[in-house]
């Protein structure tokens, strides 16, 4: 694991360990920017800053970097008071993918800090095998279900348990192709 990808998982674990989770806004643009900065602060020279690039993975384009802005303020605005309607936010928050790199670390984050608010609940993500879920994401923005099944049957209430809180970063960092040397 690179330098730059081990302090960002530092970063994302003190998040947690440290209270400062706390201080993120839940559910809007700003609070993904604010977790975005938090992972790569110094890492990235655009942490928590929009993109003003187009970017596509796969086959799939991301929402085109001239309409992001007003993009942002639409989905900001989409409910969440439901596990689907907050599902749904997730998927076109991802669609629109606001960042150059590091768009579903910090997304990942932001939807359970929805789902515990909303529904005092959170992913388990350490059970949500790597290639199932990435699938259902490059899936997602055609058809919602399989994330959805996905996502509904790994949800947990243990909220504040540490231990599957860090399982799950590092289970995030994973799917991104970053793994722990101790692991390799
Ligand atoms: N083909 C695709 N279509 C839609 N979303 C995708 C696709 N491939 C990957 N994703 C989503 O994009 C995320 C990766 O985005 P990226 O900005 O590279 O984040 P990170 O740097 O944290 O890996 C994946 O976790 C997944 O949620
Ligand atoms: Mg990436």
């Amino acid at each position: 694991m690179k330098n730059i990808d081990k302090k960002s998982l530092e970063n994302a674990f003190r998040l947690f360990e440290s209270g400062d989770i706390g201080t993120i806004e839940i559910g809007s643009t700003l609070g993904l920017q604010q977790i975005h900065l938090y992972l790569f602060d110094g890492l990235y020279d655009f942490a928590g800053q929009l993109r003003s690039l187009n970017i596509s993975k796969g086959a799939f384009r991301f929402a085109n970097a001239l309409y992001l802005k007003e993009i942002l303020v639409k989905i900001e605005q989409m409910p969440e008071g439901r596990f689907e309607e907050i599902v749904s936010k997730y998927i076109e928050m991802n669609i629109a993918h606001p960042f150059l790199e590091g768009n579903g670390r910090s997304m990942r984050i932001w939807l359970d800090l929805i789902l515990k608010a909303r529904l005092q609940k959170v992913v388990n993500w350490q059970f949500v095998g790597k290639e199932l879920y990435l699938q259902a994401m490059e899936r997602s923005p055609v058809n919602d279900l399989e994330l959805r099944t996905l996502l509904s049957q790994n949800l947990t209430d243990e909220i504040n348990n540490l231990e599957i809180l860090f399982k799950g970063i590092e289970q995030s960092y994973y799917y991104e192709g970053y793994k722990r040397e101790e692991e390799e």
